[in-house]
């Protein structure tokens, strides 16, 4: 087992009408004043705002707010919250919402209590030293955003989609009433468990080999998903596998499912944060068009893992012809994909892609080939290239 840091400071508060307490956990904070963060109305269509609003009220909590983030979240909006808090003397941030919300309000905090353009944390040119504290009130199982250390952001110009991770951005709580993701249209369920998958399976598949625990936490934790995934895409309210679900995205991302790895690969994000950017498509529906293409690219670079990953989670026999079982795990994985209606392309995510904008995206992803990305196979600029290509 490698030597690991596990850090996880973030309050849980799960189950049915847990939002009502949101008030009481602001005020455990000792702030003077709130920015409830919230997207493109959801939140006021369900009434969650409302009861947001009631519930800070009772604990006699003064607050601001700003709408308007929308998946893949802009800078421009961040900026703009970074003016309206500075203005306001916020001193907390609430984000009411999914990942683009809580990532959003993550950059604001970043923009609230460091010098400079918060844009260089996300282009790596500086880190940052600290962040206002941040609560979540989470609607959506996806992006794990509410206990990750991590914050993406799209720049509008040039399209760039980045993300930062510091220890300073991790959420104080949580509230997670699984019954709230229930207004979910089906795709961003079934694109949100697919990024739950994902987020297990970029640690999973990594270049060591000595973690029985781990190994077993994410094989379990990806069959539990898969099996929840089917159920909502015929009962969306069954409370049950919402609640299976919501927890899965937590603790696929809050680090647990990396501990004793080498960190794992991450390069299916990294070909899809480039998506996000270019073509807006939904996070996790981007990771199911890429993830086999890239699967079949390095499956050579360790058909063992592959191997037991068709075994011990897609359920295959595990021939002597390692290889052969890991393309078996590899197609159904995609058959899986398909059976709730995520795309396994490039093309049936609706787009059709020109030879130049594959270029691009090649390009855009290696940062003008300055990076490499991934570890079960390093890959460089071309390589990615062949994969935006193979995923067409
Ligand atoms: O804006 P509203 O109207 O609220 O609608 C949202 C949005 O259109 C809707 N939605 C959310 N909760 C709902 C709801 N609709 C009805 N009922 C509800 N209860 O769902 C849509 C998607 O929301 P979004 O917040 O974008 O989803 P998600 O949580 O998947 O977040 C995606 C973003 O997170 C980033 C992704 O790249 C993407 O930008 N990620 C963040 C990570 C992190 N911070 O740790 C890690 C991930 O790998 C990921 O990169
Ligand atoms: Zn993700």
């Amino acid at each position: 087992m490698e030597n690991f840091l596990y850090y996880t400071p973030t309050k849980v508060v799960f189950g049915r009408g847990t939002e009502k307490q949101v008030g009481d956990l602001v005020k455990e904070q000792h702030c003077t004043k709130v920015l409830v963060h919230y997207g493109g109305g959801s939140v006021k269509k369900s009434g969650l705002l409302d009861r947001i609003y009631v519930s800070l009220e009772e604990a006699g909590i003064s607050y601001v707010s700003l709408g308007g983030v929308v998946p893949n979240p802009r800078l421009s909006l961040v900026y703009e919250g970074i003016g309206l808090c500075r203005k306001e003397k916020v001193d907390f941030i609430l984000a009411v919402g999914g990942g683009s919300v809580i990532d959003s309000a993550k950059a604001i905090g970043y923009g609230m209590t460091n010098e400079g353009d918060v844009w260089d944390f996300y282009e790596k040119k500086r880190a940052p030293k600290n962040c206002l504290p941040i609560g979540v009130v989470l609607t959506i199982a996806a992006a794990g955003s509410e206990m990750s250390n991590s914050s993406v952001i799209t720049n509008e110009e040039g399209w760039k989609k980045r993300g930062c991770n510091s220890e300073y951005c991790r959420a104080k709580f949580a509230v997670m009433d699984p019954e709230l993701t229930m207004t979910l249209p089906a795709y961003q369920t079934a694109s949100g468990c697919v990024d739950i998958m994902m987020h297990t399976m970029e640690r999973y598949f990594n270049r060591v080999d000595n973690m029985e625990l781990t190994d077993g936490f994410s094989e379990h934790l990806i069959r539990t998903v898969m099996k929840n995934a089917k159920i909502l895409k015929e009962e969306p309210d069954n409370y049950e596998a919402r609640a299976e679900v919501m927890w899965a995205g937590s603790l696929a991302h809050n680090g647990l499912m990396g501990c004793g790895t080498d960190g794992g690969d991450w390069a299916s994000h990294q070909l899809e944060h480039e998506l996000g950017g270019m073509f807006d498509v939904a996070h996790g529906a981007g990771l199911a068009a890429v993830w086999g293409s890239w699967a079949r690219y390095v499956l050579d670079a360790r058909p063992e893992r592959f191997a037991q990953f068709a075994e011990k989670v897609m359920g295959i026999e595990k021939g002597t012809d390692l290889l052969e079982t890991g393309r078996k795990g590899i197609e159904a994985m995609e058959d899986f994909y398909r059976s709730i209606d995520m795309p396994v392309s490039i093309h049936e995510l609706g787009i059709e892609p020109t030879e130049e904008q594959i270029e691009k995206l090649a390009d855009k992803c290696s940062f003008d080939r300055q990076r490499t990305i991934g570890c079960v196979k390093k890959l460089d600029r071309e390589d990615m290239y062949k994969i935006y290509q193979a995923a067409r």
